[in-house]
């Protein structure tokens, strides 16, 4: 495939003049992922698994055909450890609700690292009131890294649930899951890894991280927004009650009492977002005729070329890991003395797109001694020219905001 100008599969980078540089919030989505879903409401849109007839039976086979590709995709030991959901967010919750409540109990030890997206946080908290456990927090050093020491210290043999996000949507750094993974599984606890920003840069094997449950969001991926995944262990899926009651996730249902459908419907009730699910399909396979190898080539390139550009502007304050092996395509920053969303709209005055305020990460900013950024987050389809009209952008923020800055 040819990976030279990539700008031209995604029609909103042709038709708008923007330097979209905000994919850690959502990717822009390419002809493919746009085009399988117009034909699947062109060709065969109907409810799966409702119908006899054979347009309902070809929208189910998609369907379910889509859950192989991504447990193929992530090398999952079966296609039943994967569940649809409508986002991170909403798989997260099902593993607190559905495995968390019933599994800890007072005084057990629920330990998260402070990087977390409040969505692999606020759930937990919710688990740590209901069943008296504790939460605890894995702290960064100075390099914004967790140190083995802080991993062998927070987790111990109270510990039951770790939760860990595998690239920090605030800093880039690439948590080293798999040490966390072994370590907590040598502790006794269980791993929910946060793939959501992870998975659209790196391969995810799931069987040789050994995580228990891990989940991410389509539209960090290319895919629609609307479409989440948990991928979890069949041996824990069995054992947890479902999350969310209805069609589709029983097997009888008699006037006091119902028995649930086998893995994976007994997590998906209700009428489920098919054209998410095609959408994710056909993104996978665009992510796979691109190549990982590509994808990272293209995004090292730039993001290392970003760091460089940056660190000349003396305006700015960058919180990143010294170690580049570390991080992937996320650069938060502040003009100093100036507020991020004062950054960010003069920035879109130039048409470029980046993320300002709390990223939905409070504890880990304020660990930090800050309260918001500006967040810069580069995918393959960006380039050097981007990053060009980036600091050019921050340039005229600068000239703009110098003379009230000189007055502080
Ligand atoms: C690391 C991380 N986890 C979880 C989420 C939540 O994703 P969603 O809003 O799609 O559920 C995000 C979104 O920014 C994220 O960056």
């Amino acid at each position: 495939m040819d990976i030279v100008d990539i700008k031209k599969d995604f029609p909103i980078l042709e038709n708008k003049n923007i330097t979209y540089l905000d994919s850690g919030a959502t990717t822009q989505k390419p002809t493919k992922v746009i085009k399988a879903i117009e034909e699947f409401y062109e060709k065969y849109n109907a409810n799966p698994h409702r119908g006899a007839y054979s347009l309902s039976i070809e929208a189910t086979e998609v369907y379910e055909n889509t859950r192989t590709k991504i447990a193929n995709f992530i090398n999952s030991r079966s296609r039943e450890e994967i569940i649809f959901s409508k986002n991170a967010t909403e798989s997260l919750n099902l593993i607190a609700y559905s495995y968390g409540l019933d599994n800890l109990k007072k005084d057990d030890e629920i330990v998260l690292s402070i990087m977390e997206h409040h969505s692999n946080l606020v759930p937990w908290q919710m688990v740590s009131k209901k069943t008296g456990s504790n939460l605890k927090y894995m702290y960064i050093n100075s390099e914004f890294e967790i140190s083995d020491e802080e991993i062998e210290s927070k987790i111990t043999d109270k510990t039951k649930i770790v939760g860990i996000t595998h690239v920090s949507n605030v800093l880039g750094t690439i948590n080293n899951i798999k040490k966390i993974i072994k370590y907590a599984h040598k502790k006794g606890a269980i791993v929910v890894v946060d793939a959501s920003q992870s998975i659209p840069h790196m391969k995810i094997d799931v069987q040789e991280l050994d995580c228990d449950f891990l989940v991410f969001s389509g539209h960090k991926m290319l895919a629609p927004l609307g479409i989440g995944v948990l991928y979890g262990k069949k041996e824990l899926l069995n054992k947890m009650n479902p999350f969310i009651m209805g069609g589709d996730m029983i097997e009888y249902v008699h006037e006091q009492e119902t028995t649930f459908a086998p893995l994976p419907n007994k997590f998906e009730a209700g009428t489920q977002n098919v054209e998410g699910v095609i959408g994710l399909g056909a993104a996978i396979d665009y992510i796979s005729e691109v190549g990982y190898n590509n994808i990272q080539k293209i995004e090292k390139e730039v993001t290392e070329y970003a760091i460089e550009k940056l660190r000349k502007l003396d305006f700015l304050d960058l919180y990143l890991t010294p170690n580049t092996q570390n991080h992937c395509s996320v650069i938060s920053f502040n003009i100093k003395g100036v507020h991020p969303h004062d950054v960010a709209s003069i920035l879109d005055t130039e048409g470029v797109c980046v993320r300002s305020g709390n990223h939905c990460a409070q504890p880990l900013l304020r660990s930090l001694g800050m309260d918001s950024t500006c967040r810069a987050s580069f995918y393959f389809y960006n380039t050097k020219e981007d990053v060009d009209k980036l600091i050019k952008a921050l340039k005229k923020a600068y000239e703009m905001f110098k003379k009230y800055i000189d007055n502080i």
